[in-house]
């Protein structure tokens, strides 16, 4: 019988994947000082437990100015690398794979959880921090206060940290590769796109100045893993336009110019998501965005690497059926479930049911599903 594209394993570099479903990186914002709590050991270990090929880990601020919300994870120094080891050494002892994502929320920085309120500033008091970003434009006029402008040597060190967190994620931890987050109007994407972005020295202004801090962070990256075996993903905002409007900003010929160059340097998944570097485009999950429209950009993006590198799908999905289309037609290499992942953290086995075939989850779970012989 043959197997479903889905339940295929993938090798990138000298790590091998045992199916393509993977976790989309979830903040959850249940972090103390930057480290894991109890509630990541269960919250990932569950998800472990029932399947997944991959796992990658919510975004974790490369420094502490780089949190979306005082409650974020960090990476910024060894103990808590080390203590999220713990997290990933039982994913291991399951047979899974993880990796993390590596960010910083640049001028979407310093917010309150948004389970507790969607856009108010984190002050001070709170936990509070100055912003910083490429240039001292509010995301939220009259709520987030300006970020302070990033001077040339803070930039060069803010790649240089990304480094070190990679380091710390490979070597302390024992993550199984990582993710630059580069989407949603953090950091990175703040410095790619000119609608946030109006620098006039050599990171700001043209194409090649506005990537330049996302190929720097790509090239420490390298310095400090062993980029031969370890697989990179980046996650972009293929393009910031949400809906049928003709905006300013980041578009999907830049994404594909850029991933030309980030093939080059490197990266072997390119994860594709969308916006969130404006105020009104603000949310990932926004109902009034075509529903098909990373089906577009993943497409857009496939079809112009080819097998220069892979393509991650991320939005929506549910059934095993819809996923299994977007690996036959080419639309992407590797599918990612978000919101569907926190309903359900038996999702790949009921992928498996719909798709009838058997699901490679803890021995424990599977046995009286399927017994030995007596
Ligand atoms: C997210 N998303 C997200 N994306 C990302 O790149 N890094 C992150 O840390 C987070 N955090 C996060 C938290 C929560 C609670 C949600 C719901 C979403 C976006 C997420 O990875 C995914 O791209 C979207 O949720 C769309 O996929 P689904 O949920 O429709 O499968």
């Amino acid at each position: 019988k043959k197997i479903p594209k889905l339940f295929e394993s993938l090798k990138i570099k000298d790590l091998t994947f045992h199916n393509r479903i993977g976790v989309s990186p979830m903040c959850e914002y249940s972090s103390k000082d930057g480290f894991p709590t109890d509630y990541h050991l269960i919250h990932y270990g569950s998800l472990a437990l029932r399947g997944p090929g991959l796992i990658i880990v919510e975004a974790a601020a490369i420094s502490p100015e780089g949190r979306i919300t005082p409650d974020d994870l960090g990476i910024w120094n060894d103990e808590q690398a080390l203590a999220l080891k713990r997290v990933v050494d039982f994913v291991h002892s399951q047979g899974q794979k993880i990796g993390i994502q590596l960010g910083h929320a640049g001028r979407k920085g310093s917010t309150v959880p948004p389970f507790f309120h969607l856009k108010e500033y984190a002050k001070p008091e709170d936990g509070g921090w100055q912003t910083v970003a490429p240039s001292p434009i509010s995301f939220r006029d009259g709520v987030l206060p300006a970020p302070r402008e990033l001077k040339i040597d803070e930039i060069k060190e803010i790649a240089e940290k990304w480094g070190a967190a990679a380091k710390r994620s490979i070597e302390i931890s024992g993550f199984d590769f990582v993710e630059i987050h580069a989407a949603h109007g953090y950091l990175l994407n703040e410095f790619m796109s000119e609608t946030s972005n109006k620098r006039t020295d050599a990171y700001g202004g043209s194409f090649d100045n506005r990537t330049r801090l996302v190929l720097d962070v790509v090239a420490e990256i390298k310095k400090n893993i062993a980029i031969a075996k370890i697989p990179l993903f980046i996650r972009v905002s293929a393009s910031e336009n949400l809906e049928d409007v003709d905006e300013s900003g980041w578009k999907i010929e830049d994404t594909n110019r850029l991933a030309d160059k980030l093939i080059l340097a490197g990266v072997d998944v390119i994860d594709v998501s969308s916006g969130g570097n404006s105020d009104n485009q603000a949310s990932r999950t926004r109902a009034s965005v075509k529903e098909d429209l990373h089906v577009t950009l993943a497409r857009q993006v496939k079809n112009h690497v080819g097998n220069r590198a892979l393509v991650a799908y991320v939005r929506g999905l549910k059934t095993a059926s819809v996923a299994e289309s977007l690996l036959e037609e080419n639309v992407a290499d590797i599918v990612l479930v978000g919101r569907n992942f926190l309903k359900n953290p038996g999702l790949v086995w009921e992928w498996a049911d719909q798709l009838d075939i058997r699901v490679t989850a803890a021995q424990q779970y599977v046995w009286g599903f399927y017994p030995p012989p007596l």
